[in-house]
């Protein structure tokens, strides 16, 4: 990988610190609102607002040094909190702010901020999952839901998307984003922003989103949570921050910064990420919140001597809101006083923080949000469970399904095996928010309710509670093989079985990163079992992230990945495996052939020995393994088959104000309805610095009736050919460009065309 210069960016961040804050969307009766407030309030209330702790039971992090349940009232009465997260529900945030309105000097009204990352109380399937639907309308309405339900609740502030780019499976974080694309992140990115913020940030049934975390979180070393990251400029300019520009675009009301470093500077304190590209760069006027005491935590990575050089580090970087360190509350005053922060720093992250306030509508109402019958009215109602049931149907992808064992045949006599079919509450998902535990409708429910003419279930090894860090968590059971025998004996007596196996909930998300990414316990050792007796295996995956299936790509007949669902998902699930639903989901990310793959996304480099020598040795591969992934990034089946043909580009040439048309005929051959998501990539052929092999740049979902065609267009403009170059300069290179276009990203036939215009060199 070409090596890239550093820029130097000192005399640029002392520009930017001094620059007056514009405000997000230039509100001027809103700036001038926040310019009076701001004039009347002390440094102590100034740096309140940007102090956030977090108040109730729930522990999202490493506990707070201050006691996690107790609210401190005092603080709340002398203006010291500007925002709580982890307080949910109407009674209880109207309540607390009833306390602040009533006792606090300036009766700042408090936000209120939590997690709603794929619903409040109704369960959307994860957002990886969901990701699979490359439905942009579907996760656009799931975010709009959950934000209604929880906006009834009091909320006005969600830490979701996350759109960390997410190339290794073992970290357990890949459940909660849009997978390892840099293109699919920022469109789906930008779906779920708009769900949550509806058209207005006053609606109170909309929410505040949070584009989180900035940045490269998602490559922490070895897949492990809270590592180090080690990524060279080129691939943080190319690979991670696309959907993060993006979600800027889009208008986003905040940001959150991540716990580790970039080039050595934790992101919580790093100029570069939050001055030079966010504020600077892109105009980002909007709140930066740190991550979980991640000021904190800038001590820890060895980079501030103690918290109030911590503090300094980080308001100096552009972290506006403290979450949980409370690092700014006891030391930004010190450091204003001594003169190491300046003053128009702190009234800089304040304006920030008080022109949400009032977007929120909250100096209008401080309770429009929290609303009893709201509340009671739209959380779980019927229209909920009927989005959820929509958008689990959608998530599904069918790895395999060789010789059509699916649908299943219910008159067949069948066996449900495995520890997850019964389970009520894996389907939830982790980062669930305020879900009851077990309300999910269990596979074995769903399948009871349905006309199979016999019907058994037995567990096959169990479901056993473990430790994971602080808390209990369900897993799966690693010695006991006592229900082996009935398991086995049920799929000898009939005549196909169901096997319900993956990952329980809380074996992925934050702090659940794993070392290896096979199917966990006793649960493969069941497997071949039971393969031994019964072949007519349909494996129904339930699981946060890839899983690495060679073995069982290999032996089982039917692989149908649903990742967690949700609430219904089950019932969602019993549709396809009885043929009442065609999937057509698509993989947002590739499943490796084994966990030493990792990583393994579609758009490589070619490095300069590319897997095109032969039976040599010496290029870029393992030798124990095809280097191509199991599952690649955009592959999924659907009980429809389609035909691609007449492959066209309308034009060889291109110059940078044309654009060229590109377009294929995709064909239902099959006698079903289909789904199926056209996808287009591009190769930059030859460019100053390295290239990925293929680029996703667009898709369609398009629907084809049995026997159906249509002709799929792309039209191809020179924004799809920029990238970052050596030099951080955005913009494309003359030269030639392949083109893509089919069902998955594992495909190989192109046509070419060339860039021409010179004027483009620089
Ligand atoms: C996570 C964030 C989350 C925050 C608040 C942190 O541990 O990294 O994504 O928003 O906690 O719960």
């Amino acid at each position: 990988m070409t090596s890239l210069s550093i820029c130097k960016f000192s005399t640029l961040f002392t520009l930017l610190l001094i620059t007056p804050f514009l405000g997000r969307t230039q509100d001027r009766n809103i700036t001038s609102k926040v310019d009076s407030l701001l004039s009347i309030m002390t440094l102590d209330e100034k740096i309140g607002q940007l102090n956030q702790y977090s108040v109730g039971a729930e522990l999202t992090g490493p506990g707070s040094k201050e006691g996690q349940d107790s609210i401190r009232y005092e603080h709340l009465k002398n203006g010291q909190v500007g925002s709580v997260l982890n307080l949910v529900g109407a009674k209880e945030t109207a309540d607390l702010q009833r306390f602040v309105m009533e006792n606090s000097r300036l009766k700042i009204p408090m936000l209120f901020a939590y997690d709603v990352i794929h619903g409040y109380k109704t369960m959307f399937p994860i957002p990886l999952g969901e990701s699979a639907s490359w439905n942009l309308e579907l996760m656009q309405e799931t975010a709009a839901a959950a934000a209604k339900e929880a906006a009834a609740a009091g909320i006005h502030w969600t830490f979701a998307p996350m759109i960390d780019v997410s190339v290794d499976p073992r970290w357990g974080r890949v459940m909660e984003g849009g997978g390892e694309d840099p293109y699919l992140n920022s469109v789906i990115g930008v779906a779920r922003i708009k769900g949550f913020q509806g058209e207005s940030l006053s609606d109170p049934f909309t929410i505040a989103a949070c584009a989180k975390h900035f940045a490269g979180y998602g490559y922490g070393e070895a897949g492990m949570d809270y590592n180090n990251v080690i990524v060279n400029r080129e691939t943080l300019l190319n690979q991670i921050i696309p959907p993060f520009k993006a979600a800027a675009d889009a208008g986003v009301a905040t940001f959150m910064n991540a716990f580790n470093d970039i080039d050595g500077i934790p992101s919580t304190a790093n100029q570069y990420l939050q001055r030079k590209l966010l504020r600077g760069d892109w105009g980002f006027e909007g709140v930066m919140v740190s991550d979980w005491n991640s000021i904190g935590e800038i001590m820890s990575h060895g980079v501030a001597k103690d918290l109030k050089d911590a503090a300094r580090q980080a308001i100096l970087a552009g972290s506006d809101i403290d979450m949980e360190a409370s690092a700014y509350v006891n030391h930004l005053k010190e450091l204003v006083e001594e003169g190491t922060v300046s003053i128009d720093l702190i009234d800089e992250a304040v304006r920030r923080v008080l022109y949400l306030k009032y977007e929120l509508g909250l100096f209008d109402n401080p309770y429009a949000y929290s609303d009893e019958a709201r509340e009671k009215e739209v959380i779980l109602s019927e229209e909920m469970m009927a989005l959820s049931k929509r958008a689990a149907l959608e998530s599904m992808v069918l790895l395999k399904n060789e010789n059509q064992l699916l649908p299943l045949d219910p008159s067949k006599k069948t066996a449900v095996i495995g520890p997850l079919a019964k389970d009520k509450d894996s389907p939830l998902g982790n980062w669930r928010a305020k879900a009851e535990s077990n309300s999910a409708v269990s596979l074995w429910e769903a399948l009871e309710k349905r006309n199979f003419k016999a019907l058994t279930h037995e567990e096959g090894c169990k479901l056993s509670v473990g430790k994971n860090n602080f808390f209990e968590v369900l897993t799966i059971e690693e010695e006991d093989r006592s229900s082996f025998a009935s398991a086995i004996e049920a799929a000898k007596s009939s005549e196909q079985v169901i096997m319900v196996l993956g990952e329980t909930a809380f074996m992925s998300g934050e702090g659940r990163s794993r070392s290896s990414i096979e199917l966990a316990g006793l649960q493969k050792e069941l497997l071949k079992a039971v393969y031994e007796v019964n072949q007519n295996i349909v494996l129904v995956l339930m699981n946060g992230r890839p899983l690495a299936l060679s073995w069982e790509d290999e032996h089982i007949p039917a692989i149908l990945e649903t990742w967690h669902l949700g609430h219904m998902g089950a019932e969602a699930i019993a549709d396809v495996l009885l043929g009442e639903y065609n999937p057509h989901g698509k993989l947002p990310i590739s499943f490796p052939r084994a966990t030493g793959q990792i990583p393994v996304q579609y758009n490589h480099k070619t490095t300069g020995r590319p897997n095109t020598q032969g039976g040599q040795v010496f290029f870029t591969h393992h030798n124990d393994i095809e280097r191509t992934a199991l599952y690649p990034f955009g592959f999924g089946l659907s009980y429809s088959t389609f035909e691609y043909s007449d492959f066209k580009i309308n034009a060889t040439e291109m110059t940078a104000s044309g654009s060229i048309k590109a377009s294929i005929v995709v064909k239902n051959s099959s006698d079903i309805d289909g789904y199926e998501v056209v996808q287009l990539y591009l190769q930059d052929v030859v460019g100053s610095v390295t290239r990925p092999v293929k680029e996703l740049k667009g898709f369609e979902r398009v629907k084809l009736k049995a026997g159906e065609s249509k002709t799929i267009s792309f039209e191809i403009t020179e924004d799809q050919l920029k990238f970052y170059r050596a030099n951080e300069t955005f913009g494309s290179e003359p030269g030639e460009f392949r083109v893509f276009i089919g069902p998955h990203s594992a495909i190989d036939e192109y046509l070419s065309f060339e860039l021409i215009d010179d004027r483009l060199k620089n």
